[in-house]
């Protein structure tokens, strides 16, 4: 059935694609976290274990959200290994880096989702696409602030 909801075609399939970059990253980001938490070591062990489960738990939850924002736009969303790796700004970690290199590419991942959903956004500001928006806005407050604690504990 065809979608009538006030915002052109061609808007929504650039927002769509835009929030297809933003998921992806978000996933490479939500992967790298979960493994981090697996894989830490050292004397900050107990406070980074569980801070990166925090962080994790709520990567997931926003996957989710992006994900069904692209169907409410009228889009598949994407889901797989190979479409994420090809959409994400994101490089992953196939090693095991001691706990501030981990923290490093943490903060370096936070802002690396904060630019793409940025990117994004005067194009869902243009498209009076307000739940884009606000989602897009959601997601920048929460990488700033994250990326924002990450920093902190590398000074
Ligand atoms: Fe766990």
């Amino acid at each position: 059935m065809q979608i009538d909801i006030g915002i052109a075609e061609g808007d929504r399939k650039a927002i769509a694609e835009g929030l297809n970059r933003v998921l992806a990253d978000t996933f490479a980001l939500y992967l790298k976290t979960h493994s981090f938490h697996w894989n830490v070591t050292g004397p900050m062990f107990n406070t980074l274990h569980t801070m990166f489960m925090t962080q994790y738990t709520e990567l997931w939850t926003a996957l989710d959200e992006v994900a069904e924002r692209i169907r409410a736009l009228g889009y598949p969303a994407p889901g797989s290994f190979s479409q994420f790796s090809k959409l994400a700004s994101i490089g992953e970690e196939q090693g095991v880096p001691k706990a501030q290199e981990m923290i490093r590419q943490l903060v370096e991942g936070h802002e690396a989702v904060a630019r793409t959903a940025r990117q994004v956004f005067p194009t869902a500001e243009q498209a009076n696409d307000q739940p884009t928006a606000d989602l897009l806005t959601q997601r920048l407050q929460i990488h700033e602030k994250t990326a924002w604690m990450l920093r902190s504990m590398l000074e």
